[in-house]
């Protein structure tokens, strides 16, 4: 039995989003890696960064919570980890997966197997063992392509590398490997993707330079950080910003969001779309160690097609199928290219998405690298969808019901608390529910 969502009022009110999934991965391992006490202001609290304070723990991290605030008191980046390995359960978080074995590979005398969900074992990790054998560290996988992935530390060597794909995630975990590696590493980006990484590597002192796609880190003992601050996350902020772009009369201020250009992609899609959106979305192209923080005024408008390909998909990545949905409200053929990473998310968003728009009445069709829906500008019809285990998906789902003309059933909604466990009390706030 699935959970229904109706079609609904408008959407009113102020609304703040929960804190940011990437960053919060992000701050709490670099915490790990410092020698002194951290304070995480804002953590997420969900499944996924929870994963992560576990997995730390192990490792010989300590994690004091108080409320919204974490301290996570590190171990240094050249760890005597207290621990000499194991097995490290990353439940369904990619990030976790993906970025914890930088650090883990440069640690000689560790031995750790990270292992997770169902939805996890079919991750592709070749993307990450590659780069990291290149600089020494001893890494298998099954058939050194999915989970678990275990990780052997030695000392590693700088690496010269091109990203064969545009994925944060792997950037990242080869970032923090050479900042542990003897010398200077250079690592090229197929297209810039969330630098999370980079920023909180600048306030932390690494050296580290950017020149285009091209990034050089090198060697460092200590990190310098004190306090993050984690700001809301835009990617989840974008559920209840296309519920408010779909249902007729709405109008929703998102306040204290992370502005970071390279996670805003989809809202410049959706003002394209004919989307009405104010707010201090950061200049693309910018470079800081800060996280920009600020509002988003979101109203509902009629919509039009768009393309969308290109360095334009992994500044949207998690949001793809939003433009998806938006495009199934909107006046003729909306398509989106070069985005064969969705197939290897948290489920194949590709065929989940095409599954589920049209078992709610579009007309929507897989590409190998995407999607073409087409939409007559009226609502979507509803009817039942899987979220596949899937938290973006089940979201998805809800936001179509409201919209629908006769609600969506989710089979699976429970996914949602992966990213977002606030999601239906928030949603529920916005329509005075
Ligand atoms: C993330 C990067 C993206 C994104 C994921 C979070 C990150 O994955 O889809 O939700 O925190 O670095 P890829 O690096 O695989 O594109």
């Amino acid at each position: 039995m699935g959970q229904r969502f109706e079609p609904s009022g408008p959407l009113r009110g102020r609304y703040a989003p929960p804190p940011d999934k990437s960053i919060s991965h992000r701050a709490a391992l670099f915490g790990a890696m410092a020698d002194e006490p951290v304070t995480i202001r804002n953590y997420l609290r969900s499944a996924d960064t929870r994963a992560t304070l576990d997995a730390l723990l192990t490792v010989g991290a300590g994690v004091d919570e108080d409320g919204d605030d974490v301290v996570v008191r590190g171990v240094g980046l050249h760890a005597a980890l207290e621990a000499t390995g194991g097995r490290l359960d990353v439940g369904n978080s990619g990030t976790l997966l993906r970025l914890l074995p930088g650090w883990l590979a440069g640690q000689p005398g560790g031995v750790w197997t990270l292992d997770g969900d169902e939805s996890i074992r079919r991750r592709p990790v070749d993307r990450v063992v590659e780069p990291l054998r290149a600089m020494g560290a001893t890494v298998s996988a099954v058939d050194d392509r999915l989970p678990p992935l275990t990780v052997a530390g030695t000392e590693l060597h700088p690496i010269t590398y091109d990203l064969p794909v545009a994925s944060a995630q792997v950037k990242s975990c080869v970032l923090i490997a050479a900042m542990l590696a003897d010398g200077t590493s250079v690592l090229t980006e197929a297209s810039i993707s969330r630098d999370h990484t980079e920023r909180i590597m600048r306030l932390a002192r690494v050296p580290f330079e950017r020149d285009g796609l091209t990034v050089s880190v090198s060697q460092v003992d200590e990190l310098e950080l004190e306090e993050l601050r984690v700001p809301g996350d835009p990617s989840s902020a974008a559920f209840l910003a296309a519920a408010a772009l779909l249902v007729d009369r709405s109008r929703v201020v998102i306040r204290d969001v992370g502005l970071n250009w390279t996670r805003t992609g989809f809202f410049r899609i959706a003002e394209r779309m004919g989307a009405i959106l104010l707010g201090d979305l950061e200049e693309p192209g910018a470079e800081s160690d800060e996280e920009p923080i600020g509002e988003l005024d979101v109203a509902a408008a009629p919509l039009v097609a768009t393309e969308v390909g290109g360095d334009e998909v992994p500044l949207a990545i998690d949001e793809l199928t939003l433009v998806g949905l938006l495009g199934a409200f909107a006046e003729g053929e909306t398509v989106v290219r070069d985005a064969a990473e969705l197939r290897v998310k948290e489920s194949d968003r590709v065929a989940v998405l095409v599954e589920s728009l049209n078992a709610m009445g579009a007309d929507a069709e897989e590409l190998p690298d995407g999607f073409v829906v087409r939409g007559g500008g009226g609502p979507l019809r509803g009817g039942t969808i899987d979220a596949h285990g899937d938290h973006r998906m089940a979201m998805l789902g809800a936001v179509a019901g409201l919209a629908s003309t006769d609600g969506v059933e989710v089979v699976g909604m429970e996914a949602a608390g992966i990213s977002y466990p606030g999601f239906e009390e928030d949603l529920g706030a916005l329509l005075g529910t």
